[in-house]
This record gives structure tokens, C-alpha cells and sequence, in this order.
């Protein structure tokens, strides 16, 4: 039997965190220059049933018997095994890698389930559709985020750029023209879970205030949906500033966020913001072509530890 490899890309938040956690849309892209990968092949060393395995990355080598269920790899096999039904599983090992950086608001844990998920479906030979592979990241997103809004399992999964609001039907955006997109990280780690719950308390104290700011950016962010489609980098750029703007009044922002931000503006970005979580993690800026290696030298010559460029794709419209 050969190699199966699942694979899922990175992505980005380019408008709207934090208030679609409370019912507001937001944009966000897949990144194809990041992916994290499960090679899936029999172990025949093994007994029927017996999984092993292999994060190097992060060290780890081991049965999945012996990890904790709530580990989220672990939760990612199980929950594949368990919507699977098979009656007889074979020994199987599964080799998980990933460029996407780790805790940096680029979606590593969600691509990494995704990538096991449909590499041991495939693997068993029942590959899961799309919709089944995204509800079962957002099963194991559960595990580490507690209230994640649903937005990282589905670009991930489907890898395209989405629309999402919660409990609205997902859509998907069609580029007219190419757009150029540059990605900065601060280097500086604050967990996703960390700001969200802190907002989530300063929410539960003052609703009318947040959710006021929750709805302006909601308003951003459906403006941003034609400019990106239209790829209007002008309404962009300022749309990214008035969101990053609110984003300082919810108190997400941080000394080398801020300072990345400027950088890529006095080096001719057209705007910027934090992206994800917030206090720390990454920025994205949009730039004209022209611009780009200016903007990514000004980022690095600022303090930041990575830049990853990235350009959506034009496509014609249907
Ligand atoms: O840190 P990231 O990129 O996974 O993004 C978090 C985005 C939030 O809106 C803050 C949370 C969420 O679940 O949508």
C-alpha cells in the first residue's frame, strides 16, 4: 500500500476578529506558501488497530494508546476512527508535518487536523468531503480555543478566501484582480484563548459599549468584502486602518505590533493591521506589486522574526 498524504494550507484573518466571535463577519485566506502535511502508510511492525504516531517537530513518537484523548492529534485520529465506523482497522503510522508557524495567528493546529483527517480517511479508504473534514477541525479547535467562531477550519479546509458570520451560510469570494498581501510576526506569543476570554470578560461588564465597536467593525468588514472583490487596494488599505483603529480601542494591539504596522505604512503600504488574536502574533499589510519588497524589508529592518508575502489570485467571476 502506498503513502497517503493529507495536506491543508495556513491562513490569515485580513478583517474582523474578535467581533466575529460575537456574530459579526470576517474575511480570511488561505495561504498556500505554509501547509502542514500527514503522510499516512501501513506499519506492518504492528499489531491490527495500533496507530502510530510522529511529530517531530515537536518532538513527539509515540502510540496513539498512550496519549492523552484530549491531546488535540490525538482528538483529530479519534474522532476520524470514530466517524469512520470501520470495523477493522489496520496498523497504521501517520507522519505529521507543518511550516505554519506555531501560535502565530496562521492557523497550524487547524491545518494539522485537517491534514490527518483527510490523510487517514483516504488512508482507510473512505476520503471525508470537505464539510465533514471542517466540522471535525472545528471538534478538535474546541479542544485548544474553548469558543473559537468557526472561521479556521473553514478556510483551511476548503482553501479559499471565505465571507464567514456564524451561523450564515459560508461564501466564498472570487478575486477580480490580483492583490499582494505581506504578513509580519512580532515574534511575541499571546495564546488566542488568553484574548479572547479577557475580551469576553470586559464584554460581560460594559455590552453596549463592545458590542457597538463589534457592529462598526462589522460594518468594516462588509465594506472590505467588495473592495476585495473589486481588488480596490485603496479602500483596502484604509479599510485595514479604521479596523486596526477599533482593534486599539478593544485593547488588542501591542508595542511591536504597532511598530510593524507603521513600518510597512511609511514604506508605502496602503494599510495594515493586526491579525488574529492580537498582543502579538502577526500584521498584514496590503501593498501595491511595486511596493512589496519595500514593505517586507521595512518589517524585518523593524523587529520582525518572519514575512511571508502572499497575492490572491485573480479569478474571473461567474
Ligand atoms: O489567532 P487566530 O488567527 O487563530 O485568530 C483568532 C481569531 C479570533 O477571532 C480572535 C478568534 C476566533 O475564534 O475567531
Amino acid at each position: 500500500m502506498a503513502v497517503i498524504t493529507g495536506k491543508a494550507p495556513g491562513k490569515i484573518i485580513l478583517f474582523g476578529e474578535h467581533a466575529v466571535v460575537y456574530g459579526q463577519p470576517a474575511i480570511a485566506i488561505p495561504v498556500a506558501k505554509v501547509k502542514a502535511a500527514a503522510h499516512v502508510f501501513p506499519d506492518f511492525k504492528s499489531r491490527a488497530g495500533e496507530i502510530h504516531i510522529q511529530a517531530l517537530d515537536i518532538g513527539l513518537d509515540t502510540f496513539l494508546s498512550e496519549l492523552d484523548p484530549q491531546h488535540p492529534l490525538a482528538a483529530a485520529v479519534n474522532l476520524t476512527l470514530a466517524e469512520l465506523q470501520l470495523e477493522h482497522i489496520p496498523a497504521f503510522q501517520v507522519q505529521i508535518s507543518s511550516s505554519i508557524p506555531i501560535s502565530a495567528g496562521m492557523g497550524s493546529g487547524a491545518a494539522i487536523s485537517a491534514a490527518i483527517i483527510r490523510g487517514i480517511s483516504a488512508f482507510l479508504g473512505r476520503p471525508l468531503p470537505d464539510s465533514t473534514v471542517s466540522t471535525l477541525t472545528y471538534e478538535v479547535e474546541k479542544i485548544h480555543h474553548g469558543n473559537p467562531s468557526g472561521i479556521d477550519n473553514n478556510v483551511i479546509t476548503y482553501n479559499k478566501p471565505v465571507y464567514y458570520q456564524k451561523e450564515q451560510a459560508l461564501q466564498f469570494l472570487q478575486i477580480e484582480k490580483e492583490t499582494h498581501w505581506v504578513i509580519g510576526d512580532t515574534g511575541e506569543k499571546t495564546p488566542t484563548y488568553e484574548t479572547v476570554s479577557d475580551l469576553g470578560k470586559r464584554h460581560a461588564e460594559k455590552p453596549q459599549h463592545y458590542d457597538q465597536i463589534f457592529q462598526t467593525i462589522g460594518g468594516i468588514v462588509q465594506e472590505a468584502r467588495g473592495a476585495l472583490i473589486k481588488a480596490d487596494i485603496k479602500t483596502l488599505g484604509r479599510l485595514l486602518n479604521e479596523n486596526q483603529a477599533l482593534l486599539c480601542e478593544l485593547d488588542l494591539s501591542c508595542a511591536s505590533l504597532d511598530r510593524l504596522i507603521q513600518a510597512a505604512l511609511d514604506a508605502g503600504a496602503e494599510g495594515a493591521k493586526l491579525s488574529g488574536g492580537g498582543r502579538g502574533g502577526n500584521m498584514i499589510a496590503v501593498a501595491s506589486a511595486s511596493k512589496m519588497d519595500a514593505v517586507e524589508k521595512a518589517l524585518y529592518d523593524a523587529g520582525a522574526v518572519n514575512v511571508i508575502s502572499t497575492k490572491l489570485a485573480g479569478v474571473p467571476q461567474s
